[in-house]
């Protein structure tokens, strides 16, 4: 049976020549077991008429926030909550433009904006409309509250031309579909400890030891993990970020030995803990009570201390059936390096990242990662959104037997 069956999908349809393709789309995904609800925007009944397509989805086509002679409302709030996903295909740089800013002067573009589901958008237009910065930064923007891109395909375009802006094909929407929803379920039941952010070792009551980490890659595997089922744990060090889903919850802490307290509670009742937090190494041996005062004192000497491996402590007591995932932030030699990390810490794989690639790493909303076995396997991924690279790490925690 289709992880379609069952759903309630909202099927946008913009003012476009891709909107003969809708047609097609419908019919797989009423095929698939899907309840569809066609939204057309007026320009798209120019394209495509609503008798066809409520002839294939068996309810009325909703264009007009009222039908004229009977004065019956239709609801754009209902619309969005009745929805377990919405796909509008063909989008068009038009409607892409007024989702991103907000403009909500036609039935499709409020349903989108009350939908409290994913919302999945196939743009369809002309190769140089495609290529323009205001689509890309419309797209951009689109991408980052968390709506999904389906990628336009290079081919004959209406104009005549050769390019990037063909609608992807239905039968590629719907696998798309039919993939996000397998995936919203495929961490269910797993408990989920991740670490994430720096941490902040005192050096006095103003001071402390840290390093550049943001969080976002960390968040984003919580925020990956949640959206498919799991229950999440973030122990978090010191962050200006919060996680996008309010199913996360996040413990946040300072110190190295308060990630670990925290870690170490928790990690008999996990199923997989994902250490993605730059833990400091060192600590200063001493914390001074008060400021140290420049005009008072020589140059300081702060005497460290070696920090507490939480990923290895976690690694010791690791029971069968626990998955452990480490990080490896290399500069140097980065194979073998993460490789040592690997086994010395007993992980069931380690993702490395290296400040050598341009994106990747501290701070970025990109991350360039290898994901290396203990079976000496190795798969390198090109430079992506540290939200697509936590779909990548996510996929490989669940490929691995153990
Ligand atoms: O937060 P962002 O700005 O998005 O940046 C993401 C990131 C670069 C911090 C992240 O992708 C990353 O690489 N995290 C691990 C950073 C790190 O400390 O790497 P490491 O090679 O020093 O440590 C190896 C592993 O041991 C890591 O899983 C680390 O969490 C863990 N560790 C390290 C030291 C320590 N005392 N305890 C640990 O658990």
């Amino acid at each position: 049976m289709s992880p379609l069956h069952g759903k309630h999908i909202v099927l946008g349809i913009c003012g476009g020549i891709a909107a003969y393709k809708s047609v097609s789309l419908l019919r797989l995904l009423v095929k698939a077991g899907a309840e569809v609800q066609v939204v057309i925007t007026p320009a798209g009944k120019e394209f495509i008429t609503p008798v066809t397509l409520s002839a294939l989805s068996q309810k009325p086509v909703v264009s007009e926030f009222f039908t004229a002679n009977t004065g019956e409302w239709h609801s754009h709030v209902d619309l969005g909550l009745w929805a377990d996903c919405m796909v509008i295909a063909p989008a068009t740089a038009s409607s892409i433009g007024k989702m991103a800013h907000g403009i909500a002067d036609n039935m499709l573009i409020t349903t989108y904006l009350s939908a409290k589901s994913p919302v999945f958008l196939a743009p369809a237009m002309d190769l140089d409309m495609m290529a323009h910065p205001s689509t890309q930064a419309n797209l951009k923007l689109l991408k980052s509250y968390g709506n999904h891109i389906i990628e336009p395909e290079v081919g004959y375009l209406a104009s005549g031309l050769i390019g990037k802006g063909r609608m992807e094909e239905p039968e590629k929407i719907v696998e798309a579909l039919e993939k996000f929803f397998v995936r919203s379920q495929d961490m269910k039941g797993r408990k989920v400890l991740i670490t994430a952010g720096p941490t902040y070792e005192k050096i006095d009551p103003v001071r402390f030891i840290g390093n550049y980490s943001s969080g976002k890659m960390g968040y984003a595997l919580a925020d990956e993990c949640a959206s498919r089922g799991a229950e999440v744990t973030v122990v978090s060090g010191p962050v200006s970020i919060i996680p996008g889903n309010p199913d996360v919850a996040v413990v946040s802490v300072e110190s190295a030995r308060e990630m670990l307290a925290e870690c170490e509670q928790r990690f008999p009742d996990t199923d997989v803990a994902i250490m993605c937090a730059a833990v400091a190494d060192y600590a200063p041996a001493e914390v001074a009570d008060a400021k140290i005062k420049r005009e008072h004192q020589d140059v300081p000497v702060i005497r460290l201390v070696k920090n507490p491996d939480i990923a290895r402590t976690l690694g010791q007591v690791k029971k069968a059936g626990q998955t452990l995932v480490g990080f490896a932030l290399e500069t140097d030699h980065e194979i073998e390096n993460a490789t040592e990390k690997l086994a010395r810490k007993n992980l069931d794989m380690i993702v490395l990242n290296s400040m050598r690639d341009k994106g990747a790493g501290f701070g970025t909303d990109t991350n360039k990662i290898a994901i290396i076995t203990p079976d000496g396997c190795r798969a390198d991924f090109p430079l992506k959104s540290k939200a697509d690279v936590a779909k990548d790490i996510v996929d490989k925690i669940l490929s691995l037997k153990n």
